[in-house]
């Protein structure tokens, strides 16, 4: 018999990672390297993911990592991460961006994120992770929007599978129409 683990609260893990921008992150633009900030954000991903489980973890999947505003060098950037959703062996975690100047105090949102992070065993295998004690509002949000997310995607990954799947030249000409391409001739048969 398989013995559950007890829920544990949103709020065990929730962490908040905060980092200086050194000029070492700076891109030849002179702004911070986006891979710099996805990397920090898997850091904290891991920490709040591994910390809900108790186990080590991977990072499966990234949803909708746009960044709205420029970080600049000098910059401190902090990253809060929780726990929004479980599954079995999943976690989704949600990260919220913020960067604060610290001379003038102006702090930017420049992004919020959700990573996908899947506990594993001693067998390298998806293990159990502990279901999630939803205790406030926000929780309970969260968690819904998860549920959304998860099922929308699940929708958005048929359609671009079907999309690969079929070549409609129709379709594809009225695609292309207005587009900035060329395509070249003996594709338009
Ligand atoms: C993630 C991984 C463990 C899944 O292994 P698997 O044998 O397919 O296992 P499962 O099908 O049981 O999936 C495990 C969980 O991952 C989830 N999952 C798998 N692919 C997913 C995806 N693309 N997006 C979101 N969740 C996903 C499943 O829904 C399942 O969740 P649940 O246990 O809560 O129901 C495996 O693909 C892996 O190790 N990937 C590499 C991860 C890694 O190394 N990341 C670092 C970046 S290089």
């Amino acid at each position: 018999m398989t013995v559950l683990p007890p829920a544990k609260p949103a709020n065990f893990s929730r962490v908040t990672m905060t980092e200086l921008m050194i000029p070492s992150y700076a891109n030849f633009g002179g702004k911070i390297h986006g891979g710099i900030l996805l990397s920090l954000m898997d850091k904290v991903a891991y920490a709040a993911a591994s910390k809900h489980s108790g186990a080590y973890c991977v990072t499966v999947s990234v949803d909708t990592v746009d960044f709205l505003q420029p970080v600049e060098v000098g910059e401190l950037v902090s990253l809060k991460a929780s726990v929004n959703h479980v599954g079995n062996s999943s976690m989704i975690i949600g990260i919220k961006v913020i960067s604060e100047n610290v001379k003038t105090g102006v702090v930017k949102h420049t992004n919020t994120c959700y990573f996908t992070m899947v506990a594993k065993g001693e067998d390298d295998k998806p293990t159990p992770v502990p279901p999630l004690l939803l205790e406030t509002r926000t929780d309970v949000r969260r968690f819904v929007e998860a549920i959304k997310r998860k099922s929308y995607k699940k929708e958005y990954d048929a359609m671009l599978h079907k999309i690969k799947q079929t070549w409609d030249q129709e379709a594809i000409s009225s695609l292309l129409e207005g587009q900035r391409c060329e395509v070249a001739p003996e594709l338009k048969k």
